[in-house]
């Protein structure tokens, strides 16, 4: 099996931006534990601050043979139209990560322009919102 993790606009500040937040773990660990947790899955993990950049790699989704993936979108999930449209281009299932719990902060944050999209979302469990995301999706795909 496998699975891309792609992670958009500042998750590569994870571990020392708002670490109250987004924990003090850096994507890099985070990453890691991912791959010790499932040693049977084949990651490719992937981050940008560039909205096209995601895109892009959402496109290939399907061209790169990925079996499905992992979309922290950061604050593009909130209103990126571009991002929405990626994911619903692809067959593949995306499930929706967040660290944090979007829906007991700000506003703005309690919306999402993707969830509709994709096949689950996972928020507020810090890196573990990751690893549950990652054990879902392997569960959906061995029964398909
Ligand atoms: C986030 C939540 C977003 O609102 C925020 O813009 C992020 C991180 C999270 O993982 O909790 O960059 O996606």
């Amino acid at each position: 099996m496998k699975l891309l993790v792609a992670n958009g606009p500042n998750l590569n500040l994870t571990g020392s931006r708002e670490p109250h937040l987004y924990g003090s773990e850096t994507l890099a660990m985070i990453n890691s534990e991912m791959k010790s947790k499932f040693p049977e899955i084949n990651f490719e993990f992937f981050q940008t601050n560039s909205e096209g950049d995601l895109v892009d790699k959402l496109q290939s989704i399907e061209k790169e043979d990925f079996d499905g993936a992992v979309l922290n979108a950061g604050a593009l999930t909130h209103y990126s139209i571009a991002v929405r449209d990626a994911i619903a281009a692809t067959k593949k299932p995306v499930v929706e990560v967040h660290l944090s719990q979007v829906f007991a902060r700000e506003e703005f944050r309690r919306k999402s322009v993707i969830s509709e999209v994709c096949k689950g979302t996972v928020t507020g469990f810090g890196k573990v919102s990751y690893f549950a995301a990652v054990f879902a999706l392997s569960e959906l795909l061995k029964k398909s």
